[in-house]
Protein backbone atom coordinates (compact mmCIF):
# COMPACT_ATOMS: atom_id res chain seq x y z
CA UNK A 1 0.00 0.00 0.00
CA UNK A 2 1.37 3.54 -0.82
CA UNK A 3 1.05 5.93 1.93
CA UNK A 4 1.87 9.47 1.37
CA UNK A 5 2.27 11.94 4.29
CA UNK A 6 1.63 15.47 5.15
CA UNK A 7 3.06 17.09 7.99
CA UNK A 8 1.12 20.52 9.50
CA UNK A 9 4.21 22.98 10.74
CA UNK A 10 3.55 26.29 9.46
CA UNK A 11 1.84 27.84 12.68
CA UNK A 12 3.53 29.76 14.64
CA UNK A 13 2.45 29.11 18.53
CA UNK A 14 2.23 32.30 19.74
CA UNK A 15 1.64 30.36 23.01
CA UNK A 16 5.23 29.10 23.50
CA UNK A 17 6.21 32.76 23.34
CA UNK A 18 9.36 32.48 21.50
CA UNK A 19 11.24 33.73 18.09
CA UNK A 20 12.02 29.97 17.50
CA UNK A 21 8.93 28.40 15.79
CA UNK A 22 6.92 26.23 18.00
CA UNK A 23 7.79 22.66 15.77
CA UNK A 24 11.67 23.52 16.41
CA UNK A 25 11.58 23.62 19.77
CA UNK A 26 13.72 20.61 20.99
CA UNK A 27 12.27 17.87 22.92
CA UNK A 28 14.51 13.86 23.49
CA UNK A 29 17.48 16.22 22.38
CA UNK A 30 15.80 16.71 17.85
CA UNK A 31 13.20 19.54 17.00
CA UNK A 32 10.02 18.53 18.00
CA UNK A 33 9.28 17.93 14.29
CA UNK A 34 11.11 14.94 14.08
CA UNK A 35 8.84 12.82 16.41
CA UNK A 36 5.69 13.47 14.12
CA UNK A 37 8.20 12.68 11.34
CA UNK A 38 9.45 9.51 12.95
CA UNK A 39 6.36 8.16 13.64
CA UNK A 40 5.08 8.70 10.28
CA UNK A 41 8.21 7.61 8.79
CA UNK A 42 8.01 4.09 10.73
CA UNK A 43 5.11 3.49 7.94
CA UNK A 44 7.17 3.45 5.00
CA UNK A 45 5.76 6.05 3.09
CA UNK A 46 6.53 6.68 -0.61
CA UNK A 47 6.11 10.44 -0.06
CA UNK A 48 6.56 13.44 3.10
CA UNK A 49 5.15 16.52 2.47
CA UNK A 50 6.00 19.31 5.54
CA UNK A 51 3.75 22.08 5.26
CA UNK A 52 5.94 25.35 6.45
CA UNK A 53 4.87 28.31 6.94
CA UNK A 54 6.22 30.89 9.96
CA UNK A 55 9.84 30.84 10.31
CA UNK A 56 9.44 28.74 6.50
CA UNK A 57 13.12 27.88 5.81
CA UNK A 58 14.19 27.06 9.43
CA UNK A 59 11.46 24.40 9.77
CA UNK A 60 12.41 23.65 6.17
CA UNK A 61 15.68 22.96 7.23
CA UNK A 62 15.17 21.06 9.97
CA UNK A 63 12.43 18.72 8.23
CA UNK A 64 15.58 17.96 5.55
CA UNK A 65 17.78 17.17 8.23
CA UNK A 66 15.41 14.79 9.14
CA UNK A 67 15.17 12.74 5.65
CA UNK A 68 16.73 14.70 2.55
CA UNK A 69 14.00 13.07 1.03
CA UNK A 70 11.19 14.92 2.51
CA UNK A 71 9.05 17.75 -0.12
CA UNK A 72 8.57 21.21 1.48
CA UNK A 73 5.39 23.66 0.65
CA UNK A 74 5.34 27.09 1.59
CA UNK A 75 1.59 28.12 3.58
CA UNK A 76 1.56 32.14 3.15
CA UNK A 77 -0.75 33.51 4.58
CA UNK A 78 -1.93 30.68 7.16
CA UNK A 79 -5.54 30.54 6.69
CA UNK A 80 -6.46 26.95 8.88
CA UNK A 81 -5.79 23.18 8.63
CA UNK A 82 -7.85 22.43 5.53
CA UNK A 83 -5.89 25.42 3.50
CA UNK A 84 -2.52 23.56 4.89
CA UNK A 85 -3.21 20.32 3.69
CA UNK A 86 -4.59 22.21 0.42
CA UNK A 87 -0.97 23.52 -0.32
CA UNK A 88 0.30 19.78 -0.44
CA UNK A 89 -2.36 18.63 -3.34
CA UNK A 90 -0.30 19.80 -6.25
CA UNK A 91 2.68 18.06 -4.67
CA UNK A 92 0.66 15.02 -4.67
CA UNK A 93 -1.68 15.34 -7.13
CA UNK A 94 -0.42 12.20 -8.76
CA UNK A 95 0.81 10.43 -5.61
CA UNK A 96 -1.62 6.93 -5.74
CA UNK A 97 -2.79 5.69 -2.13
CA UNK A 98 -3.22 7.12 0.90
CA UNK A 99 -2.62 10.23 2.59
CA UNK A 100 -1.97 10.62 6.43
CA UNK A 101 -2.19 14.49 7.92
CA UNK A 102 0.22 14.43 11.06
CA UNK A 103 0.92 17.76 12.97
CA UNK A 104 4.27 18.82 13.73
CA UNK A 105 3.40 19.95 17.36
CA UNK A 106 1.73 16.66 18.53
CA UNK A 107 5.05 14.13 18.89
CA UNK A 108 3.55 10.95 20.38
CA UNK A 109 1.60 9.24 18.01
CA UNK A 110 2.40 5.89 17.65
CA UNK A 111 3.02 4.43 14.35
CA UNK A 112 0.91 1.43 15.75
CA UNK A 113 -2.13 3.75 15.82
CA UNK A 114 -1.68 5.31 12.27
CA UNK A 115 -1.38 1.08 11.43
CA UNK A 116 -4.57 0.97 12.71
CA UNK A 117 -6.02 4.02 11.12
CA UNK A 118 -4.56 2.73 7.85
CA UNK A 119 -7.26 -0.19 8.52
CA UNK A 120 -9.97 1.32 9.52
CA UNK A 121 -9.59 2.50 5.84
CA UNK A 122 -10.68 -0.87 4.35
CA UNK A 123 -14.39 -0.12 5.74
CA UNK A 124 -14.67 3.74 5.63
CA UNK A 125 -13.45 6.43 3.06
CA UNK A 126 -12.25 9.01 6.00
CA UNK A 127 -10.87 8.35 9.08
CA UNK A 128 -10.17 10.35 12.09
CA UNK A 129 -7.96 9.40 15.36
CA UNK A 130 -10.32 10.27 18.12
CA UNK A 131 -9.37 10.37 21.90
CA UNK A 132 -10.99 10.75 25.61
CA UNK A 133 -8.94 13.36 27.54
CA UNK A 134 -9.34 14.00 31.38
CA UNK A 135 -9.59 17.72 30.52
CA UNK A 136 -11.42 18.42 27.11
CA UNK A 137 -10.89 21.61 26.73
CA UNK A 138 -10.66 23.64 24.05
CA UNK A 139 -10.00 20.39 22.04
CA UNK A 140 -12.68 19.56 18.67
CA UNK A 141 -15.77 17.48 19.52
CA UNK A 142 -16.45 14.39 17.53
CA UNK A 143 -20.22 14.09 17.02
CA UNK A 144 -20.67 10.39 16.39
CA UNK A 145 -23.48 7.40 15.94
CA UNK A 146 -22.50 3.95 16.03
CA UNK A 147 -18.93 3.53 14.59
CA UNK A 148 -20.05 6.36 11.74
CA UNK A 149 -18.41 10.12 13.07
CA UNK A 150 -21.10 12.59 11.60
CA UNK A 151 -19.59 15.52 12.15
CA UNK A 152 -16.18 17.46 14.25
CA UNK A 153 -17.48 20.83 16.01
CA UNK A 154 -14.45 23.15 16.65
CA UNK A 155 -15.00 24.34 20.22
CA UNK A 156 -15.53 27.88 19.62
CA UNK A 157 -18.55 27.22 16.91
CA UNK A 158 -19.64 24.50 20.01
CA UNK A 159 -22.91 24.75 21.68
CA UNK A 160 -23.15 23.69 25.44
CA UNK A 161 -24.59 20.11 24.80
CA UNK A 162 -21.70 19.59 22.18
CA UNK A 163 -19.02 21.04 24.58
CA UNK A 164 -19.96 17.91 26.72
CA UNK A 165 -18.99 15.20 24.58
CA UNK A 166 -15.94 13.97 25.91
CA UNK A 167 -14.96 12.39 22.70
CA UNK A 168 -11.99 14.76 21.17
CA UNK A 169 -10.19 15.32 17.72
CA UNK A 170 -6.36 14.57 17.51
CA UNK A 171 -6.26 16.04 14.14
CA UNK A 172 -4.39 12.75 12.49
CA UNK A 173 -6.68 11.63 9.53
CA UNK A 174 -6.36 9.27 6.79
CA UNK A 175 -8.24 9.26 4.00
CA UNK A 176 -7.37 8.16 0.07
CA UNK A 177 -5.24 11.08 -0.84
CA UNK A 178 -7.19 12.28 -3.98
CA UNK A 179 -10.64 11.60 -1.81
CA UNK A 180 -8.81 14.48 0.71
CA UNK A 181 -7.89 16.70 -2.05
CA UNK A 182 -11.22 16.85 -3.18
CA UNK A 183 -12.49 16.89 -0.14
CA UNK A 184 -10.22 20.03 1.55
CA UNK A 185 -10.81 22.17 -1.88
CA UNK A 186 -14.61 22.63 -0.39
CA UNK A 187 -13.91 23.53 2.70
CA UNK A 188 -15.40 27.20 3.36
CA UNK A 189 -14.76 29.04 5.71
CA UNK A 190 -17.40 30.46 7.85
CA UNK A 191 -16.99 30.02 11.38
CA UNK A 192 -16.31 31.29 14.54
CA UNK A 193 -12.75 31.79 13.51
CA UNK A 194 -12.93 32.37 9.79
CA UNK A 195 -10.47 29.95 8.90
CA UNK A 196 -10.79 26.97 6.50
CA UNK A 197 -11.06 23.45 9.25
CA UNK A 198 -9.46 20.70 7.90
CA UNK A 199 -12.51 19.19 10.48
CA UNK A 200 -15.12 20.20 7.86
CA UNK A 201 -14.13 17.70 5.63
CA UNK A 202 -16.12 14.74 7.49
CA UNK A 203 -19.42 16.69 7.07
CA UNK A 204 -18.38 17.05 3.32
CA UNK A 205 -17.89 13.42 3.21
CA UNK A 206 -20.94 12.51 4.71
CA UNK A 207 -23.31 14.54 2.77
CA UNK A 208 -21.36 12.70 -0.35
CA UNK A 209 -22.79 9.54 0.96
CA UNK A 210 -18.69 8.52 2.00
CA UNK A 211 -18.20 6.40 5.06
CA UNK A 212 -16.15 8.45 7.84
CA UNK A 213 -14.87 6.33 10.49
CA UNK A 214 -12.75 7.28 13.58
CA UNK A 215 -9.87 4.99 15.49
CA UNK A 216 -9.60 5.94 19.32
CA UNK A 217 -6.14 5.96 21.14
CA UNK A 218 -4.87 7.14 24.66
CA UNK A 219 -4.52 10.89 25.37
CA UNK A 220 -0.73 10.22 26.15
CA UNK A 221 -0.48 9.73 22.52
CA UNK A 222 -2.34 13.36 21.20
CA UNK A 223 -0.52 15.24 23.52
CA UNK A 224 -0.79 19.05 21.51
CA UNK A 225 1.97 21.18 22.45
CA UNK A 226 1.17 24.79 23.16
CA UNK A 227 2.94 26.02 26.07
CA UNK A 228 6.43 25.66 27.47
CA UNK A 229 5.24 24.40 30.27
CA UNK A 230 3.31 21.12 28.12
CA UNK A 231 6.56 20.74 26.48
CA UNK A 232 8.14 20.08 29.94
CA UNK A 233 5.72 18.05 30.65
CA UNK A 234 6.19 16.18 27.14
CA UNK A 235 9.95 16.13 27.77
CA UNK A 236 9.00 14.30 31.01
CA UNK A 237 6.65 11.85 29.46
CA UNK A 238 9.19 11.05 27.18
CA UNK A 239 12.03 10.37 29.08
CA UNK A 240 9.90 8.32 31.69
CA UNK A 241 8.67 6.12 28.40
CA UNK A 242 12.29 6.06 27.06
CA UNK A 243 14.02 4.55 30.84
CA UNK A 244 10.88 1.79 30.77
CA UNK A 245 12.02 1.02 27.40
CA UNK A 246 15.46 0.64 27.97
CA UNK A 247 15.11 -1.36 31.20
CA UNK A 248 12.84 -3.49 29.39
CA UNK A 249 15.36 -3.75 26.54
CA UNK A 250 17.62 -5.44 28.58
CA UNK A 251 19.69 -2.43 29.71
CA UNK A 252 21.02 -1.53 33.51
CA UNK A 253 20.52 2.00 34.48
CA UNK A 254 21.53 2.59 37.97
CA UNK A 255 19.66 5.80 38.32
CA UNK A 256 16.84 5.36 35.66
CA UNK A 257 15.41 9.05 36.55
CA UNK A 258 19.22 10.51 36.30
CA UNK A 259 19.28 9.52 32.57
CA UNK A 260 18.00 11.35 29.54
CA UNK A 261 17.61 10.07 26.30
CA UNK A 262 16.98 11.24 22.66
CA UNK A 263 14.78 10.15 19.67
CA UNK A 264 17.14 7.94 18.35
CA UNK A 265 19.18 7.08 21.16
CA UNK A 266 19.97 2.99 20.56
CA UNK A 267 21.13 1.00 23.62
CA UNK A 268 22.35 -2.77 22.99
CA UNK A 269 21.26 -5.47 26.04
CA UNK A 270 23.05 -5.93 29.00
CA UNK A 271 24.69 -2.06 28.59
CA UNK A 272 25.44 -0.29 31.68
CA UNK A 273 24.80 3.32 32.48
CA UNK A 274 25.37 5.05 35.41
CA UNK A 275 24.13 8.44 37.22
CA UNK A 276 23.39 11.48 35.29
CA UNK A 277 24.47 10.36 31.70
CA UNK A 278 23.23 12.36 28.97
CA UNK A 279 22.23 11.15 25.09
CA UNK A 280 22.14 13.70 22.52
CA UNK A 281 21.28 12.62 19.15
CA UNK A 282 22.00 10.15 17.23
CA UNK A 283 24.07 7.93 20.14
CA UNK A 284 24.81 4.38 19.34
CA UNK A 285 25.78 1.76 22.24
CA UNK A 286 26.37 -1.72 21.82
CA UNK A 287 25.66 -4.81 23.96
CA UNK A 288 27.54 -4.66 27.37
CA UNK A 289 29.55 -1.36 27.07
CA UNK A 290 29.69 0.58 30.33
CA UNK A 291 28.98 4.30 30.32
CA UNK A 292 30.48 5.29 33.77
CA UNK A 293 28.57 8.49 35.29
CA UNK A 294 28.03 11.92 34.45
CA UNK A 295 28.81 11.33 30.55
CA UNK A 296 27.63 13.46 28.22
CA UNK A 297 27.31 11.81 24.40
CA UNK A 298 26.07 12.96 21.01
CA UNK A 299 26.80 11.58 17.69
CA UNK A 300 29.13 8.50 18.57
CA UNK A 301 29.31 4.85 18.27
CA UNK A 302 30.36 3.01 21.28
CA UNK A 303 31.17 -0.62 20.64
CA UNK A 304 30.83 -3.83 22.55
CA UNK A 305 33.24 -4.33 25.84
CA UNK A 306 34.01 -0.25 25.70
CA UNK A 307 34.28 1.74 29.05
CA UNK A 308 33.57 5.38 29.08
CA UNK A 309 33.34 7.64 31.62
CA UNK A 310 33.05 8.54 34.33
CA UNK A 311 32.66 12.36 32.94
CA UNK A 312 33.99 11.82 29.42
CA UNK A 313 32.59 13.70 26.07
CA UNK A 314 31.89 12.29 23.26
CA UNK A 315 31.16 14.40 20.75
CA UNK A 316 29.86 14.18 17.19
CA UNK A 317 31.74 11.47 15.26
CA UNK A 318 33.82 9.72 17.76
CA UNK A 319 33.64 6.20 17.11
CA UNK A 320 34.83 3.78 19.97
CA UNK A 321 35.79 0.16 18.50
CA UNK A 322 35.36 -3.00 20.63
CA UNK A 323 37.54 -2.84 24.17
CA UNK A 324 38.37 1.29 23.92
CA UNK A 325 38.51 2.34 27.21
CA UNK A 326 37.93 6.35 27.71
CA UNK A 327 38.72 7.73 30.96
CA UNK A 328 37.34 10.86 33.18
CA UNK A 329 38.20 14.31 31.48
CA UNK A 330 38.57 13.08 28.07
CA UNK A 331 36.59 14.77 25.02
CA UNK A 332 36.61 13.00 21.85
CA UNK A 333 35.21 14.74 18.61
CA UNK A 334 35.03 13.52 15.01
CA UNK A 335 37.93 10.69 15.44
CA UNK A 336 38.22 7.06 15.23
CA UNK A 337 39.66 5.21 18.19
CA UNK A 338 40.27 1.40 17.28
CA UNK A 339 40.67 -1.20 19.32
CA UNK A 340 41.31 -1.93 22.74
CA UNK A 341 42.77 1.90 22.70
CA UNK A 342 42.47 3.41 25.94
CA UNK A 343 42.71 7.24 26.48
CA UNK A 344 42.40 6.83 30.51
CA UNK A 345 42.52 10.96 31.48
CA UNK A 346 42.43 14.98 30.70
CA UNK A 347 42.67 14.49 27.03
CA UNK A 348 41.51 15.97 23.99
CA UNK A 349 41.16 14.07 20.35
CA UNK A 350 39.95 15.76 17.94
CA UNK A 351 39.86 15.42 13.91
CA UNK A 352 41.62 11.66 14.38
CA UNK A 353 42.69 8.35 13.68
CA UNK A 354 44.33 5.63 16.68
CA UNK A 355 45.14 2.85 16.06
CA UNK A 356 44.48 -0.59 17.84
CA UNK A 357 46.17 -0.96 21.03
CA UNK A 358 47.57 2.36 21.39
CA UNK A 359 47.84 4.15 24.57
CA UNK A 360 47.03 7.79 24.81
CA UNK A 361 48.99 9.27 28.41
CA UNK A 362 47.49 11.45 30.54
CA UNK A 363 46.84 15.23 29.12
CA UNK A 364 47.24 14.38 25.61
CA UNK A 365 45.86 17.08 23.19
CA UNK A 366 45.13 16.70 19.40
CA UNK A 367 46.24 20.31 18.42
CA UNK A 368 43.69 20.21 15.62
CA UNK A 369 43.04 23.43 15.04
CA UNK A 370 45.28 26.72 13.83
CA UNK A 371 42.57 29.69 14.27
CA UNK A 372 41.50 29.09 10.59
CA UNK A 373 41.58 25.51 9.89
CA UNK A 374 40.94 22.37 10.80
CA UNK A 375 43.66 19.31 10.97
CA UNK A 376 43.83 15.25 10.93
CA UNK A 377 46.26 13.28 13.32
CA UNK A 378 46.78 10.24 12.28
CA UNK A 379 48.51 7.71 15.16
CA UNK A 380 49.27 4.28 14.36
CA UNK A 381 48.58 0.88 16.25
CA UNK A 382 50.71 -0.15 19.55
CA UNK A 383 51.86 3.59 19.69
CA UNK A 384 52.60 4.56 23.34
CA UNK A 385 52.02 8.55 23.48
CA UNK A 386 53.82 10.42 26.48
CA UNK A 387 51.49 12.38 29.23
CA UNK A 388 50.90 15.88 27.87
CA UNK A 389 52.24 15.63 24.26
CA UNK A 390 50.86 18.29 22.17
CA UNK A 391 50.28 16.53 18.71
CA UNK A 392 50.29 19.80 16.69
CA UNK A 393 48.21 18.34 13.40
CA UNK A 394 48.62 17.97 10.72
CA UNK A 395 50.85 15.55 12.15
CA UNK A 396 51.14 11.41 11.63
CA UNK A 397 52.83 9.06 14.51
CA UNK A 398 53.89 5.30 13.13
CA UNK A 399 53.09 2.23 14.32
CA UNK A 400 55.11 1.25 17.79
CA UNK A 401 56.43 5.10 17.67
CA UNK A 402 56.93 6.61 21.24
CA UNK A 403 56.71 10.22 22.34
CA UNK A 404 58.24 11.41 25.63
CA UNK A 405 56.33 13.21 27.93
CA UNK A 406 55.54 17.09 27.58
CA UNK A 407 56.85 16.68 23.80
CA UNK A 408 55.46 19.15 21.22
CA UNK A 409 54.98 17.12 18.55
CA UNK A 410 55.05 19.24 14.98
CA UNK A 411 56.67 16.64 12.42
CA UNK A 412 56.02 13.16 11.43
CA UNK A 413 56.75 10.45 14.01
CA UNK A 414 58.58 7.12 11.89
CA UNK A 415 56.87 4.08 12.59
CA UNK A 416 59.17 2.59 16.23
CA UNK A 417 60.74 5.63 16.64
CA UNK A 418 61.00 7.50 19.99
CA UNK A 419 60.25 11.27 19.47
CA UNK A 420 61.30 13.69 22.17
CA UNK A 421 60.39 16.82 22.13
CA UNK A 422 60.98 19.01 25.12
CA UNK A 423 64.03 21.16 26.28
CA UNK A 424 66.79 19.07 28.23
CA UNK A 425 66.86 19.34 31.48
CA UNK A 426 69.69 20.54 34.27
CA UNK A 427 69.79 20.82 37.55
CA UNK A 428 71.46 23.36 39.01
CA UNK A 429 72.57 21.86 42.93
CA UNK A 430 71.44 23.84 46.24
CA UNK A 431 70.14 26.68 44.16
CA UNK A 432 66.55 25.73 45.07
CA UNK A 433 67.37 26.15 48.61
CA UNK A 434 69.39 29.33 48.29
CA UNK A 435 66.83 30.56 46.24
CA UNK A 436 63.83 30.65 48.91
CA UNK A 437 66.53 32.49 51.44
CA UNK A 438 66.74 35.14 49.05
CA UNK A 439 63.29 35.53 48.38
CA UNK A 440 61.96 35.57 52.18
CA UNK A 441 64.79 37.83 52.97
CA UNK A 442 63.10 40.42 50.43
CA UNK A 443 59.84 40.34 51.89
CA UNK A 444 61.22 40.79 55.25
CA UNK A 445 62.70 43.73 54.56
CA UNK A 446 59.77 45.34 52.42
CA UNK A 447 57.44 44.81 55.93
CA UNK A 448 59.86 46.75 57.89
CA UNK A 449 59.61 50.09 55.34
C1 LIG B 1 -6.88 21.51 15.73
C2 LIG B 1 -8.22 20.93 15.29
C3 LIG B 1 -9.01 20.48 16.53
C4 LIG B 1 -8.19 19.47 17.32
C5 LIG B 1 -6.81 20.05 17.65
C6 LIG B 1 -5.94 18.96 18.22
C7 LIG B 1 -8.87 22.08 13.24
C8 LIG B 1 -9.74 23.14 12.67
N1 LIG B 1 -8.95 21.92 14.56
O1 LIG B 1 -7.17 22.69 16.49
O2 LIG B 1 -10.24 19.88 16.13
O3 LIG B 1 -8.89 19.11 18.48
O4 LIG B 1 -6.16 20.54 16.48
O5 LIG B 1 -4.72 19.46 18.66
O6 LIG B 1 -8.19 21.41 12.53
N2 LIG B 1 -1.43 24.69 10.99
C9 LIG B 1 -0.91 25.02 9.76
N3 LIG B 1 -1.51 26.00 9.03
C10 LIG B 1 -2.60 26.67 9.47
C11 LIG B 1 -3.12 26.34 10.73
C12 LIG B 1 -2.52 25.34 11.48
O7 LIG B 1 0.07 24.42 9.32
O8 LIG B 1 -3.06 27.55 8.73
C13 LIG B 1 -0.78 23.63 11.78
C14 LIG B 1 -0.21 24.13 13.09
O9 LIG B 1 1.14 24.53 12.93
C15 LIG B 1 -0.33 22.92 13.98
C16 LIG B 1 -1.56 22.21 13.44
O10 LIG B 1 -1.75 22.68 12.12
O11 LIG B 1 0.77 22.05 13.84
C17 LIG B 1 -2.82 22.46 14.29
O12 LIG B 1 -3.14 23.83 14.26
P1 LIG B 1 -3.72 24.57 15.51
O13 LIG B 1 -3.94 25.99 15.16
O14 LIG B 1 -2.89 24.29 16.71
O15 LIG B 1 -5.14 23.85 15.66
P2 LIG B 1 -6.06 23.77 16.94
O16 LIG B 1 -6.78 25.04 17.10
O17 LIG B 1 -5.27 23.25 18.07
CA1 LIG C 1 -3.00 23.04 18.65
Amino acid sequence: MQVSLIVLAAGMGTRMNSDLPKVLHPLAGVPMLHHALAAGRALEPSRIVVVTGHEAQAVARAALDFDESIETVVQDPQLGTAHAVAQAAPILADAPGEAIVLYGDTPFVRPETLEAMLAARATHAVVILGFEPRDPGRYGRLIVEGDQLLKIVEYKDASEAERAIRLCNSGVVCAEAAALFSLVARVGNQNAAGEYYLTDIVELACAQGLSVGYVTCPEAETLGINTRAQLAEAEAAFQTQARAEALENGVTLTAPETVFFALDTWIGRDAVVGPNVIFGPAVTVESGAEIKGFCHLEGCHISRGATVGPFARLRPGAELAEDVHVGNFVEIKNAVLDEGVKVGHLTYLGDAHVGEFTNIGAGTVTCNYDGVMKHRTEIGRNVFIGSDTMLVAPVTVGDRAMTASGSVITEDVPAEALALARARQVNKPGLATRLIERLKAIKAGKGKS
